[in-house]
This record gives C-alpha cells, structure tokens and sequence, in this order.
C-alpha cells in the first residue's frame, strides 16, 4: 500500500521542513564543547611553515585567535592574539631575537608565552618579578616538521608525542605542503574521505577514467581509531581495490589521485596526500597536507599549486560559478550543504556506512573524555612508525564463468585487504615488501582460477 503520509507523496514541498539541526557534538569545536576538548588532546598543523615569519601572522584554530611568528632565533611561537597587559593585539607587535614585544607599551613575551620584560616601570625588581610569576600570555607548543607547522592546544599534562607515520618515511617520496580552505564545517570535509562512492560520480571525469565507475563498497573499523572505505572495480581483466584512510580525530589518506587508472598493475601504491582536515572555527576548516609525488605516489608532473588543488578537491579552486556548475569538485558539495550541515536531515544509507561508524565513534570518544576517559593516540604496532593504509592495488583477476563478478570483486577485497592487514608485524621497508610478496601470490592465485 502506497504510504500517503504528507512527507511521502509527490509534491511534497509544502509539507516538508527547509532546515534540520546540526549535530552539535559533532559539529562544535570551541574550547570547553566535548568535541573541542577531544580535538584538543591531539596534534594539529595550523599554518605552513613559510607563512611562519617575522611578521606576526593571524591564525584561528579551534575558534581561538591566535597569532603566529618565528622569532630571531628560528624559535616559532603560537600565542594568543590578545595581549595580557591591556589587551593589544599582537598581530602588530615586534618580532624580536628572541619572542615578540607588544606594540603599545612594548611588553615582551617569549614563545614560550614567558614575560622576559615589561619596561618603563619604576616598580621595584620584586614588584616586576611578581607580576612576571603571576601574569602569563597563552601560548601553544609547536613543531615543525617538513614544512607544517603543528600545534597542541590541549591541557600541557596530557601532552602526546608528536605521531610518526609510514608515510614520512616511503623511499623516494617528494612530499610538497599545501593547504585548502573551506567555508564550511568540519565534519562535511572529513566526511569523504570514508565516502568512496562519490569518486564515482563528483570525480568521474576529474581524475582517471577508472574513478567514474561504481564499485563494490566496503568499510573496515580497526583500532577503534582508524576506518577505511574501500572501492572495488573491474578495469577490464584488472581489479582495483582502492583504500582511503581516516585516522581520528582528522588523519586522512587514500590512493594516488592520477596515476592510477585500473590498467597498470600497481601493488600497495601509496596516498596521493598525507592529509588532516583542522576546524578554524565551527563554519570553516582547512585541509593541511603534504601533496606525494614519486613512484609510490603521483607524477611529479602535478607537483604545483594547480597540481594539488586537483589533487585536493578535483579541480582548481578558484574558477567562475559557471565553471563551477560545470565540474563541481569537493569544495562545491561540501560547502554546498550550508556552513554547518543539517545532520539530522540527512538519509544515511548502505554506502555511507563509513561515515555512520566514525562519526558514532567520535562521539563516543567525546563522551568518555567527558567522563575522565582520554582518547586513544595513533601508536605504532610495532617498534616502528605508525602504519598507514592509504592505497591502490590493482592485480590482474579476470572474470569468472560461473561466478558472479560482484562476488569476484568482493572476494579480491577480502584477500587483498587481509594481506595489507597480514604485513601489520612488520615495519616500513619490510612491511612493504611483506605486503607486495603477497599480493603478488594472490595475484598468481587470481590469474590461474
Ligand atoms: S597592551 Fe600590550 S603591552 Fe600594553
Ligand atoms: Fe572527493
């Protein structure tokens, strides 16, 4: 019987609502929010290292202004814009040798957020002191590591280590920092990376011809901290099993963008990008990442600011609208949904799966937080670097009389996927190697069934 509910008929304009609600555990990062004290225990990249100058910069992270700079010394400071003596704002103070002196009565900080020197005063030394013991600007920690600049913004006792993953150390990558702004929240942004059926349809034609077709899905949950979506697809003789990668709270990798199409044999290719989507307030967010060129990765063709915008969102950012209507990318979907989407009017189904179980994750990661629990780190499994899945296989597996080709592809992923999780004993180089050995077994498997 047909359901002749007002919501469920044809026409239904009139009848149903024009907004929903956002998810405000999910969506709202602001110091002293569940999700915000969560987003706080971890590291973060704030800014690029070349914008880290003499020159104070603004930065908002987290929904906090902040400023940045790189005193004489080479020493970065992340501080408060606010000035602690009346408030200035230190975007227009002085880099010196060592900190930063407000402009207006010349207070000078160290990166440290230390008071080295509070001049003009005819305070006695002890009154001075006093007030250095008692009076402190907000500062972060900060590291630099191959051109990010990352920040920790949490409680300073609960301090991480600064993760090293297997992506740093892939022989022969060229890895180039960017960045990619969006005016939107940043759940819509991470969500697709767990969301591998779009490729299928946004990016069928951005990237390689491979992208446009519509595979078989699958979504794997590990160290309740990690999830990855899989895309299964027959090119011809050839399976493509394709890996993207979340890491919580905002990791994210996945293939290569160009250089793999389904027709060249590629075994355990590595992430196109090494990626982390960092809310600057609770309506925008930028991607900060190392865009991966090399024989791992993609072309070193694509090793420019067009290059890895495409790479990013599958077209160059700045374009007309017509253009934008012509081949929307990731910016045009996401933003699309509003600032801040209306979680609960979306209709989840079997294809977004992924992005149901980490968000549900995250969510519980807040609430044990809440309640005194911190959340898991990325950790290694072994003595080495943390180990990635980001990837692209794809092996030689024809189709079968008599079997269904979707069962086919199905039963490559699962082998495929056991072999990458089989080499999780074994650390970097040799992990490779391990991971390489047996999908080539499979793949002879595969080719003589
Ligand atoms: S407001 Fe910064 S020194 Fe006075
Ligand atoms: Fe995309």
């Amino acid at each position: 019987m047909p359901d002749t509910t007002p919501e469920n008929r044809e026409f239904a304009g009139y009848c149903l609502p024009l907004r929903g609600e956002s998810d405000k555990l999910l969506s709202e990062t602001d110091r002293g929010t569940p999700m915000g004290d969560l987003l706080r225990r971890f590291w973060h990249p704030v800014s690029l290292s070349r914008d880290a100058g003499k020159k104070p910069g603004l930065v908002r992270v987290l929904g906090e202004d902040l400023v940045l700079f790189r005193d004489g010394g080479g020493n970065i400071g992340l501080v408060h814009k606010q000035c602690p003596h009346r408030r200035a704002s230190l975007e227009f103070g002085r880099v010196s040798e060592r900190g930063i002196r407000c402009c207006y009565h010349g207070w000078h900080f160290d990166t440290d957020g230390t008071i080295l020197d509070i001049p003009g005063q005819p305070a006695s030394v002890e009154t001075l002191d006093k007030v250095k013991q008692n009076c402190r600007l907000g500062a972060y920690p900060t590291c630099e590591f191959r051109g990010l600049v990352f920040a920790y913004m949490g409680p300073p006792a609960e301090i991480p280590e600064f993760p090293h993953y297997d992506a740093y150390d892939i022989p022969d990558m060229v890895m180039s920092p960017y960045m990619a702004e969006f005016s939107c929240n940043w759940i819509q942004v991470l969500d697709a990376i767990v969301d591998p059926l779009h490729t299928a349809f946004l990016h069928e034609r951005q990237f390689t011809e491979g992208f446009g077709t519509v595979g078989e899905y699958e979504f794997y949950e590990r160290d309740k901290i990690r999830f990855l979506g899989t895309a299964t697809r027959r090119v011809k003789d050839n399976v493509w099993v394709r890996v993207n990668e979340l890491i919580l709270p905002n990791f994210t990798q996945s293939g290569a963008a160009f250089s793999t199409d389904g027709t060249q044999r590629r075994l355990f290719g590595r992430s196109a990008f090494t990626r982390w989507v960092v809310p600057v307030d609770d309506v925008r967010c930028i991607a900060y990442a190392w865009g991966n060129f090399g024989e791992r990765g993609d072309p070193h063709v694509f090793n420019t600011p067009e290059g890895m915008e495409r790479m990013e969102q599958g077209e160059p950012i700045n374009r007309s609208y017509s253009e934008r209507q012509e081949s929307p990318g990731d910016v045009e979907a996401v933003e699309g949904m509003g600032r801040i989407s209306d979680h609960f009017a979306e209709h989840l189904v079997a294809s977004d799966r992924g992005i149901a179980l980490y968000r549900r994750r995250l969510k519980k990661l807040c609430r044990e937080l809440d309640k005194g629990k911190p959340p898991p780190q990325p950790a290694s499994l072994n003595s080495g670097a943390i180990h990635t899945y980001g990837s692209d296989t794809v092996v030689e597996a024809p189709a079968r009389a008599g079997l269904a080709d979707t069962e086919l592809l199905r039963s490559v992923n699962e082998q495929v996927m056991t072999a990458i999780f089989n080499g999780d004993r074994y650390s970097g180089e040799r992990r490779d190697q391990h991971i390489c050995s047996s999908l080539q077994t499979l793949e002879n498997g595969f080719r003589n069934s």
